[in-house]
């Protein structure tokens, strides 16, 4: 039976971490567990910032954004002996078992401890949702409800002005925030890795809807695209539509988490712990088909993520 856990938020920060660590904590009080909070990632279990938590040090922290534990990259924990060191801080204070709240990289660092016996069970948390062993990453939703408000105030200015309005939203490598934000802001064009694009044909198509009477047009563009002020620049070059790019930033990354958020956190939370007091550690938790499932860590971390090509092409098939 395991007695003490600990729980910690690595990498980028994602609205719904929070809520995450609150059912993690209370889950594991209601188990009869201890549970300590270890702060900024891998960095503090390292440095031994920890600190035992009770029902109270997750009270009104469910709709907050941000990580009331603080995140961290550590590039420490990518050596060996960083790796030690943290098994040695679990081992001094007889943390059995550890929740990663985190995204990729977070988990090849809680494949490491595992493999160093720290019984590790990572949750899904970045607003990138490019995370293939699970449909769903906590801060996805709240990310794509903020990037889709940002284009909204964006195409009341490009209206009045009859502009283009270039945006770049957030990703790193994947589409995911582009295509669903693109569709629900109803923007002209989304520009991403996965599809291969062509400005001269996206300027022509431009044109053409403008001869037919469109005044304004919204294009996203994908972060792994990158060169966005250049993609608006060319855009104005060829079709003589005043261009202007807007990258939205980390503005995306901050907010209240949405209720989806919410609830996807906390049903991942509170499986991690089912997992650790089973005993169970070296696995990732998902969502599939709206499922919680868990995996293997490295099986999770070799599998691939489809891109959602179908929504792509229905909303250039209906952006007229
Ligand atoms: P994310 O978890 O959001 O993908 P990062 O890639 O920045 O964010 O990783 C967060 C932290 O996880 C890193 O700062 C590092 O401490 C740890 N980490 C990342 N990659 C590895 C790796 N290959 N091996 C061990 N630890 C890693
Ligand atoms: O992974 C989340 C994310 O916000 C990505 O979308 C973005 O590429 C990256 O993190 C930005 O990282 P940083 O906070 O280090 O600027």
């Amino acid at each position: 039976m395991i007695k003490k856990i600990g729980v910690l938020t690595s990498g980028g920060d994602a609205p719904g971490m929070n809520a995450a660590v609150r059912a993690v904590v209370r889950t594991a009080l209601s188990k009869g567990m201890e549970v300590y909070g270890i702060r900024r990632g891998y960095v503090g279990l390292i440095s031994g910032d920890i600190f035992q938590m009770d029902e109270r040090s997750v009270s009104d922290i469910i709709h907050r954004g941000g990580t009331v534990l603080y995140t961290a990259r550590c590039p420490e924990f990518r050596t060996e002996e960083g790796v030690e060191k943290a098994r040695a801080k679990c081992e001094e204070l007889g943390i059995e078992g550890l929740v990663v709240i985190g995204g990729d990289g977070s988990f090849r660092g809680a494949a490491d401890l595992s493999a160093k016996g720290v019984l590790c069970v990572g949750i899904p948390g970045t607003i990138d949702n490019d995370i293939a062993c699970t449909d769903y990453t906590i801060g996805f939703d709240t990310a794509m409800n903020t990037a889709m408000e940002m284009v909204d105030k964006l195409r009341d200015t490009s209206q009045s002005h009859d502009r283009c309005s270039v945006v770049e939203v957030m990703g790193r490598g994947a589409g995911h925030i582009a295509v669903n934000t693109g569709i629900a802001c109803g923007a002209t064009d989304i520009i991403t890795k996965e599809v291969p694009y062509d400005i001269d044909k996206i300027a022509k198509v431009m044109l053409e809807k403008k001869s037919k009477g469109k005044q304004h047009f919204v294009v996203i563009v994908a972060e792994g695209i990158g060169h966005s002020q250049e993609i608006a620049t060319m855009l104005q070059e060829k079709t003589h539509i005043e261009t202007r790019a807007t990258i939205l930033g980390h503005v995306q990354r901050g907010g209240n988490p949405t209720l989806r958020d919410r609830v996807e956190a906390t049903r991942m939370g509170y499986y991690a712990v089912e997992l650790l007091e089973q005993g169970i550690g070296n696995r990732v938790v998902g969502i599939k088909d709206s499922k919680l499932v868990d995996y293997d860590i490295q099986e999770a971390l070799q599998m691939s993520k489809p891109y959602d090509e179908k929504l792509h092409h229905i909303a250039e098939q209906i952006a007229f």
